[in-house]
């Protein structure tokens, strides 16, 4: 079983900005927690400590596709050995048939790069949760607990 390691690293995926906010509230609850954490709003793998706990905060957009802004941070990992731990908070909307495709696309890509996830993916539909923020901080509270 792995074990949380902050520092926390959450990476956004995002075109409409409502992953934004998911992200801010992430990092305002590791602040409160005495966590360290970096937000980074347009993720370049180059940028990123490889041993930190990442949270992934993606949305989902076209036909299941990821955002533009994480797309080639995406890409980058194709061919990237990696040991940490990880999260995903994936955001969506279940009218779709592709809902949160962009959230397991990461999840699966991060297993593949030998990455540890610390839970399943925790999809938001932003149908039934109009603050995706408020599920995504209590749902990564209690993953700290
Ligand atoms: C053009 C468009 C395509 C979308 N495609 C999907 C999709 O394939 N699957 C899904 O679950 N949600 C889809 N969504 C819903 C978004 O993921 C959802 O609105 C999310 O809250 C957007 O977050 P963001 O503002 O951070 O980009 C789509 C939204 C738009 C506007």
């Amino acid at each position: 079983m792995a074990h949380i390691t902050p520092p926390f690293s959450i990476i956004v995926g995002s075109m409409l900005g409502a992953t934004e906010y998911v992200a801010d509230a992430i990092k305002a609850k590791c602040d409160e927690l005495g966590y360290a954490a970096e937000v980074y709003f347009q993720p370049q793998l180059c940028e990123i400590d490889r041993n930190t706990t990442w949270v992934i905060c993606t949305s989902t957009h076209g036909a299941g596709d990821l955002p533009d802004n994480i797309q080639p941070f995406h890409d980058d990992l194709t061919n990237t050995t990696l040991s940490n731990t990880y999260y995903v908070i994936g955001l969506g909307d279940s009218s779709y048939d592709t809902y949160c495709g962009g959230a397991e696309t990461m999840h699966k890509t991060m297993q593949q790069c030998g990455a540890s996830a610390l839970a399943q993916p925790k999809l938001i539909d932003v149908l039934q949760h109009p603050i995706p923020e408020d599920i995504a901080v209590d749902w990564f509270a209690e993953q700290l607990a």
